[in-house]
């Protein structure tokens, strides 16, 4: 038996990118509450030709697609409408225009990106089969409508330290982790 380039094609992966404080704060549910530019240039890099799942309170924080990738919006407004974004109304919905997205866009594309906020990483962790994290060493209030990301089993995780940056000026000191699941997720 044969076996053609697209059986040795690796499955497709989940992966959670966030960044967060050291209380779990993600933002004040309008924006980020730092600004860490090293960090968004790592965003860049993990999330480039990647379709990515994001909440509408994510999208108006960043308020227009970002280039390069593709933008799957959750709302359960069933009238909301963005130039650019690929609106869908539930997760099972998110999951098939995410691969839709990699057929027609970028068929090497090997994940897809569960890109926040709070509400998506809680609705969408589970599939996950890996979480590259930014841990900033700060603790903000957040507010009222802070974002935060959920807590995780250690257990159902194994960490890695990627790396260590240390405070700078104004800027905070913050590691960079990457969480591999121990257990495989739930199946998309
Ligand atoms: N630090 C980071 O790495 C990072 C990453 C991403 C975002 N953020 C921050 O996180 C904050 C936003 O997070 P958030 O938790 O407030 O909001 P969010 O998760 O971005 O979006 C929440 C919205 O998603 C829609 N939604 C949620 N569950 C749904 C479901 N089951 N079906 C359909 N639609 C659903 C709803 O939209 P409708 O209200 O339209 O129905 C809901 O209001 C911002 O401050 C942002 O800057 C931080």
């Amino acid at each position: 038996m044969t076996v053609s380039k697209a059986d040795q094609k690796p499955p497709l992966v989940m992966s959670a990118v966030v960044a967060m404080a050291t209380n779990r704060v993600i933002g004040d549910g309008t924006g980020l509450i730092w600004h860490l530019p090293d960090d968004l240039k790592r965003v860049k890099s993990l999330t480039m030709g990647c379709p990515l799942i994001m909440g509408r309170k994510t999208w108006q924080s960043i308020g227009r697609p970002l280039p390069g990738r593709g933008s799957i919006v959750l709302t359960r407004d069933l009238n909301w409408q963005a130039e650019g974004a690929v609106v869908v109304h539930d997760f099972e919905s998110a999951l098939a225009a995410a691969k839709a997205w990699i057929a027609a866009n970028n068929p090497n594309c090997e994940k897809m990106i569960l890109f926040g906020g709070g509400e998506i990483y809680q609705m969408g962790l589970d599939y996950c089969h890996q979480i590259d994290l930014t841990v900033i060493d700060i603790s903000p209030d957040g507010g009222p409508d802070a974002a935060l990301f959920p807590e995780l089993d250690e257990a159902s995780w194994t960490k890695h330290l990627e790396a260590k940056i240390d405070p700078a000026g104004d800027l905070p000191g913050y590691r960079y982790e990457c969480w591999y699941r121990a257990t495989p997720p739930r199946a998309f």
